[in-house]
């Protein structure tokens, strides 16, 4: 099996919850160019990344970064966003005027549209149309593929099969997936229905925001916003154990604690998408291409894993 990373850019413009910082986007082209020179093979986006008045700003800084890249390094990444199904984006239009914009933002570079959460809790027959309004979309000329994310694996079946009722495939699903992810063997289904139907399964927040990469021993009190601090706050004591066989696995290996977490998920034939916004870390990341977590390994952070109980808040809009 072939591993594959991928580039997360939910932080290139938000303040509220990632600190962006408008100066920081000459470190974000720098951590781009990386990605594409040491193999990863995706950069995700979204429609709705970016807070207030940035909203749109991560895929304007992808759009903007690929026209500075050569013809040649733009065809080895595939360029995802994630459209999202506000309930005003209704009937089998509603998706229209989002895409235009998000192809626009992203100079015409746009390979996967993905329906960014299931509308199943609030307005069941909202993401068919909008499905509908994706391959009517592609019958007119437009070239993307179609994926889906925060679906659980009731739903995935059901759009597997409603998308082959119209001669279209789901390319990708991804969920929230890592060792603090909530509701672990739910993803684990839907893991394995992408493997019945060759549809990569992507894994969103592997980090869990940057958690998996806390030194269990350092009291250094991190620069993060608010609200990170908070929540690596209210996680410390629950993920001592964790980190700390994170940290000692990475220490025999030579390698980072993040690595490790990151190689947790490849083990199981996840593409990572992984959170970056710094040249450093992004290079420390793609050492994952270098080594592989071995079965023991594996197991003992699988085993910690399944003990803790407070784990990271689910996607309120995840389907069944
Ligand atoms: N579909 C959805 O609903 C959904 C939801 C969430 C995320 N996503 C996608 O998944 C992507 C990744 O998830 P995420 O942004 O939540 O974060 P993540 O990948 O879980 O964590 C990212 C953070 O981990 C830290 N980090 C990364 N590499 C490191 C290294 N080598 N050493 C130390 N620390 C390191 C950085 O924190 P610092 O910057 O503080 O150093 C970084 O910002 C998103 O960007 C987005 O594309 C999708």
């Amino acid at each position: 099996m072939i591993k594959k990373i991928g580039l997360g850019t939910w932080s290139w413009g938000n303040k509220f919850f990632w600190n962006y910082k408008e100066n920081s986007d000459n470190e974000l082209f720098e951590t781009y160019k990386e990605a594409l020179k040491r193999g990863f093979v995706l950069i995700d986006t979204a429609d709705s990344y970016g807070t207030g008045r940035l909203n749109g700003h991560s895929e304007k800084l992808i759009g903007k970064f690929l026209n500075q890249t050569p013809i040649t390094q733009k065809n080895k990444v595939q360029i995802a966003t994630k459209l999202a199904p506000y309930p005003w984006r209704i009937g089998r239009t509603g998706f229209n005027i989002p895409y235009k914009n998000s192809l626009r933002r992203l100079n015409n570079n746009l390979d996967i549209v993905q329906l960014h959460w299931s509308t199943s809790r609030y307005n069941p027959l909202q993401e068919l149309q909008l499905l509908n309004n994706l391959c009517d979309l592609i019958e007119k000329g437009c070239n993307f593929k179609i994926g889906l994310s925060n679906i659980g694996p009731t739903k995935l079946v059901e759009i597997i099969d409603f998308l082959s009722k119209r001669g279209r495939k789901v390319s990708c699903v991804q969920v929230q997936f890592s060792l603090l992810a909530p509701n672990i063997n739910k993803q684990k289904q839907v893991k394995k229905i992408c493997d019945k139907h060759n549809i990569d399964f992507l894994a969103y927040s592997p980090l869990g925001f940057g958690l998996l990469c806390k030194n269990p021993y350092s009291t250094i009190v991190s620069n993060k916003s608010v609200l990170r601090n908070l929540i690596f706050k209210f996680y410390e004591q629950s993920t001592l154990e964790l980190r700390k066989s994170l940290l000692d696995i990475a220490k025999r290996r030579s390698v980072s604690q993040a690595q490790v977490a990151i190689n947790w998920c490849c083990y199981q034939g996840a593409i990572p998408l992984i959170g970056l916004r710094n040249r450093d870390q992004l290079i420390d990341i793609s050492g994952v291409l270098k080594w592989d977590l071995s079965q023991s390994e594996f197991r003992e952070l699988e085993e910690i894993s399944q003990t803790i109980v407070r784990r990271l808040p689910a996607n309120p809009f995840i389907s069944k």
